[in-house]
């Protein structure tokens, strides 16, 4: 498990406060205004009709709100939401199970959806397109299939890689909607609500000193925003100011972009060892010690995202910006 501030990444505990803090409805979910504004229009052409919605298919960094999004969905339907996840589903017969249990209507969301077993998403297929199963009983000879109905239901995939889904599985989501970084005025509103749901006061510039220290994702906001609250509980009197906030930030060594201390040894030695590239993956493993999918997965998105870092064919190059947010010189590239 990733322990880092700054992860993207949540364990039970967390997930348990995440879902306490989570709005109920669209109208109280800020930010992601595109997905929004047309998730409303499909949920709202679905209840006019009385039916049910078409399956949605939620893709996008981890952290943006993609379950969230699922528990509102449902509700604004007036369903119930099953939930579970694609490493969760050992077997076929793991499916046909909740399938067959759910209420016509239902929401079934499947977190980690591009980690389902082929043999499992041959299930979801006939369940998706016609709302069956197809199961076969019997052995050898005398095995038939046998066609069971389901309840209409609406599947809500979530994923972080999108790619990785098999085209057959994509294309039988009738909606696609992908999640993006937060913009900071968003995030600043996120960590003013949250705020108050704690019942601890915040001032606007407060908010908006944590927003921009949380790499585009509530989540991370949050959780800076969970533990500057602990020191202005201790070191002040309860409500968070400028002063506790840049305080706390500091020293929980998140610096003013959100960068913490494995991104700057990432992209010091980078600039130290290689003159800031282009640099290999597996070069960049070796001398930091960290596996070049951790790398890649969980150190890189955000240095790419706002700039910091290059993919190029040669390898991973550190950008003008980071040399500069570093106040170091750029050096001159044949
Ligand atoms: N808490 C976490 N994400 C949120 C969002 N997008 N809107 C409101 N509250 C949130």
């Amino acid at each position: 498990m990733d322990e880092r501030i700054v992860s993207t990444e949540a364990d039970n505990h967390e997930s348990a406060i995440e879902q306490s803090l989570r709005p109920q409805t669209l109208s109280q979910y800020i930010g992601q205004q595109k997905v929004k504004d047309n998730l409303s229009v499909f949920i709202e052409a679905a209840r006019m009709r009385q039916e049910t919605l078409d399956h949605v298919l939620l893709y996008g960094p981890p952290g943006l709100g993609k379950t969230t999004l699922a528990s509102i969905i449902a509700n604004e339907m007036n369903v119930q939401l099953r939930t579970t996840s694609g490493p969760a589903i050992e077997r076929p017969g793991d499916l046909a199970a909740i399938l067959t249990s759910l209420e016509p209507g239902d929401v079934l969301f499947i977190d980690e959806i591009h980690r389902l077993q082929r043999s499992i998403e041959e299930v979801l297929y006939p369940a998706m397109e016609d709302f069956c199963l197809d199961i076969v009983i019997g052995k050898g000879d005398t095995a038939r299939s046998v066609r069971l109905d389901l309840p209409p239901f609406t599947l809500v995939g979530a994923t972080t890689r999108v790619g990785l889904l098999t085209a057959p599985l994509r294309d039988r989501f009738g909606v696609h909607a992908r999640l993006e970084y937060y913009e900071q005025r968003d995030l600043a509103h996120i960590v003013a609500r949250t705020a108050e749901l704690f019942e601890i006061g915040i001032d606007i510039r407060s908010a908006e000193e944590i927003a921009r220290r949380s790499r585009g994702t509530p989540r991370v906001a949050n959780r800076l925003l969970r533990r500057v609250r602990d020191f202005a509980q201790v070191v002040g009197n309860h409500a968070i100011t400028e002063d506790i906030a840049e305080n706390a930030l500091e020293r929980l060594q998140v610096d003013k972009l959100g960068l913490d201390h494995i991104d700057h040894k990432l992209l010091l030695s980078m600039i130290e060892k290689f003159r800031g590239g282009p640099v290999g993956l597996d070069t960049i493993s070796a001398t930091i010690g960290e596996e070049s999918h951790t790398i890649e997965d969980v150190y890189e998105p955000y240095l790419l995202q706002i700039g910091f870092l290059q993919r190029t064919p040669r390898g991973r190059v550190v950008t003008r910006e980071a040399y500069e947010h570093f106040q170091m010189e750029v050096p001159i590239r044949d």
